[in-house]
């Protein structure tokens, strides 16, 4: 593959403008851009009545871009924010002009509630006393799901905006229209109401004492309006994204129903993909407590030292894998000539060897669901930022597929970037798999 993939030159990473009608929705910092999607698919000859599936369908560019083409496609995503994001975006039955009437009456009715509290969308903090402390009318979160908010992560009278806009949301409209405009309200609190930054991992940016929470909801809502009015006279195709977990495909998609594959799953880079969606999954209530957080990590594929546990035991399958535990070695062997002791680097060799587990046992579960004969295409990249150890991860992944019984049709590079740490190129890649299909009658 060439690195300037599609018609982007700068970065090939980045979403060309006509892709944003619904792309634009609510989409991860670093999602691989649609034009790619164009690219696998053309590049492994799917073509309409066919079936594609995202394993970790994240924020939905695979199962939207499908839509476009007019291809029937499957998400799996265990994060249930991801998930349901990844459903509105795929589902454009709702009736454009209903949805921007309940858009409005939403907003009329969250600023009248606002108003009748002393508070102006675009207020300049008339609420707040002199001494600075935050009245008592203010609502918050109850007390379990406020600590799993990442600190200062949003501010109080922008939190008290958003409960009463969600509140507006959740009262009028259908269940679809809701999901419009819950996913409107994720992406406002993302980019412009709380205080995150990216770059790209989540951090705390500036500090917004005060944002306008109804207004730039209903500018988020006018443009879904907006895009669905301009899809509706396209047939779109049949899209579903299901809350699972990928190293159990089997599980949930019926044998031999899928043509192809396209998907850029985790690597094991520290991302942790509960963190990069706090705000938003808290307020809208998708993870209440510490409980259902851990209970969401578990069923992850292990890409960073915060969601590790005493008990997994992904990296059984890949023990005899000599590169894997090379790595590993060589990890372990830097961290202590470097006397680095903390929790996290510690944990850092084990969650190489979860993870490339995690993803010889996705592999093998998805074995049962491809058509023989089916290509699958993984966006995959080189991780070398920590101890400055390379992972050639597109390669180590080949290696995990072969032993399984899928033949390696290619890597083809995706583009490079520089590790800032070691000076050396990145490679980003797709790895093209084929499933040949097995004798009858043999399963494992
Ligand atoms: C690199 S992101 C995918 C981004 C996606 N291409 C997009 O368009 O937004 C990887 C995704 O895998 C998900 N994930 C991690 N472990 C998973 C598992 N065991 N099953 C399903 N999804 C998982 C993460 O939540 C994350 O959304």
């Amino acid at each position: 593959m060439n690195t300037a993939v599609g018609r982007s030159t700068r970065d090939p990473n980045r979403m060309l403008p006509d892709d944003r009608p619904v792309h634009d929705w609510y989409r991860f910092v670093l999602s691989f851009p649609p034009h790619l999607v164009r690219h696998c698919l053309d590049r492994l000859g799917v073509t309409p009545g066919q079936t594609v599936l995202d394993p970790f369908c994240g924020t939905g560019t695979t199962v939207v871009e499908c839509k476009k083409a007019a291809i029937e496609s499957v998400g799996l995503e265990r994060n249930p924010m991801a998930r349901f994001a990844s459903a509105v975006k795929a589902d454009w039955s709702v009736d454009s002009a209903t949805l921007a009437d309940y858009a409005d009456e939403v907003a009329r009715r969250a600023k009248s509630t606002l108003a009748e509290q002393g508070i102006d969308d675009w207020s300049d903090l008339p609420l707040l006393a002199e001494d600075g402390s935050i009245p008592a009318s203010i609502r918050t979160l109850e007390p379990d799901r406020f600590k799993l908010l990442l600190k200062n992560s949003i501010s109080p009278i922008p939190l008290h905006k958003t409960l009463v806009t969600l509140d507006m949301v959740d009262r009028l409209g259908d269940i679809k229209m809701r999901g419009c405009g819950r996913l409107a309200l994720a992406t406002g609190l993302v980019r412009s109401i709380g205080n995150l930054k990216f770059g790209p991992e989540v951090g705390i940016g500036r500090i917004r004492d005060d944002a306008s929470v109804v207004d730039i909801w209903h500018t988020r809502m006018r443009a879904m309006t907006d895009d669905l009015q301009s899809l509706s006279t396209c047939n779109g195709a049949y899209a579903k994204v299901l809350q699972a977990d990928a190293r159990q495909a089997a599980d949930v998609l019926p044998p031999r129903s899928i043509d192809a594959v396209i998907t850029s799953p985790p690597y094991p880079n520290e991302k942790d993909y509960t963190r990069t969606t706090r705000l938003e999954s808290v307020i809208l209530g998708m993870i209440k407590n510490l409980k259902e957080l851990r209970a969401l990590k578990k069923e992850m594929v292990r890409s960073n030292t915060r969601g590790v546990y005493k008990a997994d035991d992904d990296d059984a399958t890949i023990r005899s894998n000599t590169e894997i535990a090379r790595i590993a070695d060589e990890i372990e062997r830097r961290r202590v000539a470097m006397g680095k002791t903390s929790g996290f680097e510690r944990a850092y060799a084990r969650v190489v060897q979860l993870y490339f587990g995690g993803m010889a046992k996705h592999f093998a579960s998805l074995r049962t669901v491809l058509r023989p004969g089916a290509r699958l295409a993984y966006v995959v990249g080189d991780q070398a930022s920590y101890l400055r150890v390379m992972i050639r991860t597109g390669q180590i992944l080949a290696d995990i597929a072969r032993t399984l019984g899928y033949e390696v049709m290619g890597i083809d590079l995706f583009r490079t970037r520089l590790a800032t740490a070691t000076r050396e190129q990145l490679r980003e890649e797709v790895l093209l798999l084929r499933w040949p299909g097995r004798p009858e009658g043999k399963t494992k």
